[in-house]
């Protein structure tokens, strides 16, 4: 079995205290790698390296030469696509089809803000002077980022890009449950010309690595994706350093179907919702709300479909759904199963599958409750696994009190065939990601993040690369004169 190194200041290393911890083939609940359990001390190395690269070079890097980086690194996961995908499936469960899309995406990431590196400028600005007046934009400096465990790799390069492509270093902590693809790539750092120190990868728990790269002084900024908890926790650790804050929290999305809705599409539409990724993911439409006059017929359509989805493991292309990342999080998910068989009907699902060959790996099945009450926990909390929460409403109003009646505002998805309902529903949604007839795509092109307590700050486009920017205003005097004001 393969013990990994991190990657700090250029070297691979082990943790300080030479302590290791095991990373799980959830499918299978066997050990599939151990990595170092990094905490301060190896926070603070890092940290350090990031700064110094940071100040002796990174920061005079042309965005020409960074963006060559940033093309070299997506040509790189285009190389190693295979090893990747089958590393993301073994690692963090999901259908091998839906990995290789998410390291194609990757790629494109990367290509995206290699693009971009070259376009990011300033302004001139039109002050009632004879000055020149400039708005420069520089990158922030060193950038803390602490990776979630339902896009490993993906959710890696929605941070790292945009990162270089503004000019700053990164010291970046994946999920403790899913660090492989990371490291893999990261040995590739090197050829693809970063330099040393301006990526250090450090692997480790919340609490004792997580934590100490919020409260580093040298750290300037963090980007967080992850639970509100968390978040939340991070936010007030920041405050101490003062240090910008990106977060991108949970959610419990609405996918909102009106009876004028294309029938077959809203089925697989509310389907595809909740149960792509296992249902491991933030913008989830965990909240199906159904107009009556479909309500029970679309039930028992997705009913129907959602009895067919085939568990199993990631790698068997049969496969439409995989286990949960982890033990503790199958059992997170289980408990929400029980509470909504108290809280609500189950339609389908509500448990483990029986087969034999799935006792071992962290399965649960797609669940679908209905009549729920949207004041029900399973409609409030954020579950994040295989279930839906099918709640039925009236007319447009009750749709939009209902959709909006939520702590979280990541996205919302709107079906109808009448164009006018679905851009009055667009405008009052209160979420920062809204979909018309469909569920679910994202685009690197395409500002991602949440209104209310689903996070601050936006990822992805121009606005991924402003998070790591700051502008500074810059006065040029013309005129070759004092002041004359003594
Ligand atoms: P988490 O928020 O604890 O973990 C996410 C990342 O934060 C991991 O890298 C973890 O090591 C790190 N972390 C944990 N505690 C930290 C701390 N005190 N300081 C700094 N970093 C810390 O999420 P967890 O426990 O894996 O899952 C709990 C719930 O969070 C899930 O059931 C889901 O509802 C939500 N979640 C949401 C995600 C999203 O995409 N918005 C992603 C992952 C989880
Ligand atoms: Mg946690």
């Amino acid at each position: 079995m393969k013990t990994y190194q991190m990657l700090v200041d250029g070297a691979w290393v082990a943790a300080e205290s030479g302590k290791t911890f095991a990373v799980m083939n959830p499918a299978t609940g066997e050990v599939m790698a151990r990595v170092p359990e990094a905490a301060a001390a190896d926070v603070d190395k890092a940290a350090r390296a990031a700064r110094r690269a940071f100040d002796e070079g990174w920061r005079d890097v042309t965005a020409q030469e960074r963006g060559r980086i940033l093309f070299r690194l997506a040509e790189q996961v285009r190389k190693d696509a295979k090893a990747l995908a089958e590393l993301e499936t073994l690692n963090s469960g999901k259908p091998l089809m839906e990995s290789e899309y998410d390291i194609n995406d990757v790629a494109t990431c990367f290509e995206y803000y290699g693009g971009l590196a070259t376009k990011l400028h300033g302004e001139v600005l039109n002050v009632p002077d004879n000055a020149l007046s400039l708005a420069l934009r520089e990158p922030l400096g060193v950038a803390g980022q602490i990776i979630p465990w339902n896009y490993p790799l993906l959710m890696a390069a929605w941070k790292i890009a945009p990162a270089l492509c503004a000019g700053c270093t990164v010291v970046i902590k994946p999920a403790e449950q899913t660090p492989l693809t990371l490291l893999e790539l990261a040995r590739s750092f090197e050829t693809c010309g970063v330099p040393k120190g301006v990526v250090n990868v450090i692997t480790g728990f919340g609490e004792a690595a997580g934590a100490p790269l919020v409260a580093h002084p040298a750290v300037d900024k963090i980007a967080f994706t992850g639970s509100v908890e968390v978040g939340k926790r991070i936010m007030r650790s920041a405050a101490d350093t003062l240090k910008k804050v990106s977060l991108e929290l949970g959610g419990k999305s609405p996918n909102i179907f009106f009876a004028d809705a294309d029938f077959e599409s809203a089925v697989d539409g509310a389907l595809f919702g909740v149960f792509v990724n296992q249902g491991e993911v933030c913008s989830a439409g965990s909240r199906v709300l159904i107009q009556r006059p479909i309500y029970r017929k679309m039930l028992d359509a997705m009913v129907e479909k959602a009895k067919r989805i085939k568990l199993g493991s990631g790698m068997d292309p049969a496969t439409k759904m995989g286990p949960l990342v982890s033990k503790e999080h199958m059992e997170r998910v289980m408990r929400y199963q029980e509470i909504g068989r108290k809280e609500a009907k189950v339609a389908s699902g509500g448990g483990r599958p029986r087969e034999a060959e799935l006792q071992k790996g962290y399965f649960v099945e797609p669940t679908i409750f209905y009549d729920v009450d949207n004041s029900a926990t399973i409609a409030r909390e954020e579950i994040f696994g295989p279930v839906m929460s099918v709640i039925p409403f009236d007319d447009e109003k009750d749709a939009l009190r209902i959709a909006n009646d939520t702590p979280f505002g990541l996205a919302a998805a709107v079906w109808s065939r009448d164009i006018f309902k679905c851009f009055r529903m667009v405008k009052r949604l209160q979420a920062g990601i809204v979909w018309v007839n469909h569920m679910q795509p994202t685009y690197v092109e395409a500002p991602w993040g949440g209104y209310k307590m689903s996070g601050i700050g936006r990822e992805l486009g121009p606005w991924g690369a402003e998070e790591y920017l700051q502008v500074k205003q810059v006065h040029i005097n013309l005129n070759e004169a004092p002041i004359g004001w003594y």
